[in-house]
């Protein structure tokens, strides 16, 4: 229980704030904008905690389909909506959205599209009760719980299926094509 709902949202809070300064000084090192995925005022189970220790900022974009009003509304589903970014102009940074994807692979290509490569994830709450049963107290549509990601180092996207056994593992791409 404590690993669920303190030490693992801890380390991801603790993880997120790194990768995020990492991507946002990646963004000004290669001259790109930042994109974050999942608006930084709010999503944390306990709304109160985002609003007042927000684990990231927002970006040059920042997509989220409750967003706030710098943000845009935008579902990660929609295909067709992410057409609007150009290829490899954004530095990518994810924090707990993507564990909403109806399609992983499909949302990856986008992600690797639009950053051409140069994509961070903080990755989702790991406690045993939380991908077991607590999961379904946030949100219906919650579907997984991703690992960690940074392009800098790793190949492979992956996670595993709420509520149930197995995982899958995603090779990264820079572009969809
Ligand atoms: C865990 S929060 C992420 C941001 C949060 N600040 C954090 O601590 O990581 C999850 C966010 O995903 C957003 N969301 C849920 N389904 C989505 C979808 N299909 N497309 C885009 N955003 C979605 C929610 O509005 C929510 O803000």
């Amino acid at each position: 229980m404590i690993r669920s709902v303190l030490i693992s949202p801890i380390r991801r809070y603790f993880r997120t704030k790194r990768l995020f300064r990492a991507a946002k000084e990646m963004a000004r090192a290669k001259g790109k904008s930042l994109m974050v995925i999942g608006d930084p005022c709010s999503g944390n189970y306990f709304q109160f905690m985002s609003s007042m220790f927000p684990n990231c900022e927002h970006g040059e974009v920042t997509v989220d389909l409750n967003g706030c009003e710098d943000c845009t509304r935008m579902d990660i589903n929609d295909m067709v909506a992410w057409e609007r970014f150009e290829d490899g102009s954004f530095v990518v940074m994810e924090t707990g959205v993507l564990g909403f994807s109806k399609d992983v692979e499909a949302v990856l290509g986008q992600i690797g599209r639009v950053s051409g490569g140069d994509f961070l994830s903080a990755g989702g709450n790991r406690g045993l009760l939380w991908v077991k049963y607590l999961y379904k107290t946030y949100s219906k549509d919650l579907v997984y719980s991703m690992d960690p990601f940074d392009s800098r180092k790793d190949e492979y996207y992956s996670g595993i299926k709420l509520g149930q056994k197995g995982s899958f593992r995603l090779k990264f791409y820079a572009q969809s094509d």
